[in-house]
C-alpha cells in the first residue's frame, strides 16, 4: 500500500519522508488555506522534495476553468496530479486532461457509482472520503471495498486513494480490502506506530537492564 500524506505542512512532510514513509502528497483548498501559504510556492516546494504525484486541487466549478486552471498547476512540476471534484464537469476535465497524459485524481467520491464513471473518464486516482461518510453514519469502508471489486470486475487501472482518513483503524482497514494508496494526515501515520504492549514492553526491559549495570557502549 502506498502512503500519501494529507497535508501542506511541509515541516510535516519532510519529517516523514526522511523515514521513507510517503509515496506522494494530496492538498486542497481548505489545507492550503490552513499553511497561510500561496498555493503555487508551497506546492513547489512539495514537489521539489517528493517524486511521487502530488495531488494540487482546481477550485473552478466549469469544465473548462478546470482544464485552465489544471494545466496551470500542471506548470509547477511534472509530478502534480490535478485534483478536481466529482461532478460531471468534473468528470469531462477529467477525461480532457487524462487524454492529454496528465495524472488526474477525482476527489470528493461518496458512492461506488461516482467511482465507476470517474474509472472511464481515465482518472488517475479516485478518492473516497471514508472519514465523512462515518461522520453522517454511513460506513466509508464499505465503498472501499464495493469500488475494489467494481473496479477488480472490470481490470480498471483507477487507482483507490483513500481519503478523509481519521484514524489507524481506516489505514489497517483500507490495506486489507487491497485499496492502492492511503492519504493521511501526518499524526495518523505517527499513531500506527503506537501500541501501549510496545511501551509497557519497553519500560519493562530497561528496568531489567538498569539493574544489570552493563552497558552496551
Ligand atoms: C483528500 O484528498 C482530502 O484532502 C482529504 O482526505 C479530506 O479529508 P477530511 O475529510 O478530513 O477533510
Amino acid at each position: 500500500m502506498k502512503f500519501f500524506v494529507d497535508t501542506a505542512d511541509t515541516d510535516a512532510i519532510r519529517e516523514l519522508k526522511d523515514l521513507g514513509m510517503v509515496d506522494g502528497v494530496t492538498t486542497n483548498p481548505s489545507l492550503i488555506m490552513k499553511s497561510g501559504r500561496d498555493i503555487k510556492e508551497v506546492t513547489k516546494e512539495i514537489c521539489d522534495m517528493i517524486p511521487g504525484p502530488v495531488s494540487a486541487e482546481t477550485v473552478a466549478t466549469d469544465a473548462e476553468g478546470m482544464i485552465a486552471e489544471g494545466l496551470e498547476l500542471k506548470k509547477i512540476a511534472d509530478n502534480i496530479a490535478v485534483k478536481v471534484p466529482l461532478t460531471w464537469d468534473g468528470l469531462k476535465a477529467c477525461k480532457a486532461l487524462t487524454d492529454k497524459g496528465h495524472m488526474v485524481n477525482v476527489t470528493l467520491c461518496f458512492s461506488a457509482t461516482q467511482a465507476l464513471l470517474a474509472a472511464k473518464a481515465g482518472a488517475t486516482f479516485i478518492s473516497p472520503f471514508v472519514g465523512r461518510l462515518d461522520d453522517i453514519n454511513l460506513d466509508g469502508m464499505d465503498l472501499i471495498a464495493d469500488i475494489r471489486e467494481i473496479y477488480d470486475n472490470y481490470g480498471f487501472q483507477t487507482q483507490i486513494l483513500t481519503a478523509s482518513v481519521r484514524s489507524i483503524n481506516h489505514v489497517s482497514d483500507a490495506a486489507k480490502i487491497g485499496a492502492d494508496v492511503a492519504t493521511c494526515p501526518p499524526d495518523v501515520i505517527k499513531k500506527m506506530a503506537q501500541h501501549p504492549l510496545t511501551d509497557k514492553g519497553l519500560d519493562a526491559f530497561l528496568k531489567d537492564w538498569a539493574k544489570t549495570g552493563q552497558s552496551i557502549l
